[in-house]
């Protein structure tokens, strides 16, 4: 039965007691409105670890003023019945006032890699999340953390903030977990019409596109980046935030696709924005 834990002196005594026991400990840090692709990094963790802890907190200060943290979905019950289905042994839920007390007011801000992408548009974004995972990684101390390959510039960002502050965490990237359909599976998905829901399989098809001119040998990332951009125009409920192709994991600017790359995209469907990537890999001859 998983132990529900809210403040950081519980979580900490909890543990340590696991690592007195000799326990590695894994750790899947979540905002909630929990669904197969956060299941599938719970596993992954259980697979890897002896300790298993989430963490359910939905993050204020990596919200932008007019983003959603107000709507976002908060679905404890399910959350934490999700969470006891794969086994988990710890459910950290703080309130917000335990993270963020008065007085609180040290950021993390991870150089390089968060000014292009997700944090052009979002540009105080990456530091919420940076701020927040430190604070949990410190509170929980585990040996390996689990992220999605769905963020994938966030799994970018916090590996480099774990080499760059000298932490210990072992940082696990996870694939992306899809509906039948292709659609990446996201919180975000429940707030799609019927119909901007429809409009969103562009997203996983346009990338296949690009997917299948890389493996044919297309090198031109411009080429690719445009037949992308053409695909998901042609669909009249999407607009488009970004697309673009960076090298991957450096994230560095490429004009030929002679290493793996990152091809990420965000693309708004009525006021919903929604991200999905894929990596390529240039065609071996
Ligand atoms: P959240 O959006 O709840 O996502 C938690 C984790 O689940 C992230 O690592 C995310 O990449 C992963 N995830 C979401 N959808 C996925 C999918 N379809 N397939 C695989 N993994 C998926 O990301 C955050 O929360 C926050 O920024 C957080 C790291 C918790 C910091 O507040």
């Amino acid at each position: 039965m998983a132990r529900i834990v809210e403040s950081v002196t519980a979580m900490r005594a909890l543990v340590t007691e696991a690592r007195k026991k000799g326990k590695s400990i894994g750790f899947v840090p979540t905002m909630g409105a929990l669904h197969a692709g956060h299941l599938e990094l719970m596993k992954e963790a259980k697979k890897l670890c002896d300790v298993v802890v989430v963490s359910i907190f939905v993050n204020p200060t990596q919200f932008g003023p007019n983003e959603d943290f107000d709507a976002y979905p908060r679905t404890w019950d399910e959350d934490l019945a999700a969470c006891r289905s794969v086994g988990v042994d710890a459910v950290f839920h703080p309130p917000a006032r335990e993270l963020y007390p008065d007085g609180w007011g040290t950021w993390v801000d991870v150089g390089g890699v968060t000014d292009k992408l997700c944090g052009k548009s979002r540009p105080t974004h990456f530091r919420g999340v940076a701020t927040v995972v430190t604070k949990l990684f410190n509170i929980v101390q585990p040996d390996k953390a689990f992220f999605g390959q769905k963020d994938a510039q966030q799994v970018i960002v916090l590996k480099k903030m774990v080499r760059d502050l000298d932490m210990f965490n072992e940082i696990v990237m996870v694939p992306i977990v899809r509906e039948a359909d292709g659609l990446a599976k996201s919180s975000r998905n429940a707030y799609l019409s019927q119909e901007q829901r429809q409009a969103a399989l562009v997203l996983n098809q346009s990338l296949s596109t690009a997917f299948d001119m890389a493996a044919s040998g297309e090198r031109d990332i411009t080429a690719i980046k445009a037949a992308v951009l053409r695909h998901i125009q042609s669909v009249s409920l999407a607009n488009v935030d970004y697309v673009e192709i960076y090298s991957f994991p450096d994230l560095a600017e490429i004009d030929i696709l002679d290493q793996d790359a990152l091809l990420a995209v965000a693309v708004k469907f009525g006021s919903t924005r929604l991200i999905d990537n894929i990596i390529l890999t240039p065609k071996r001859t």
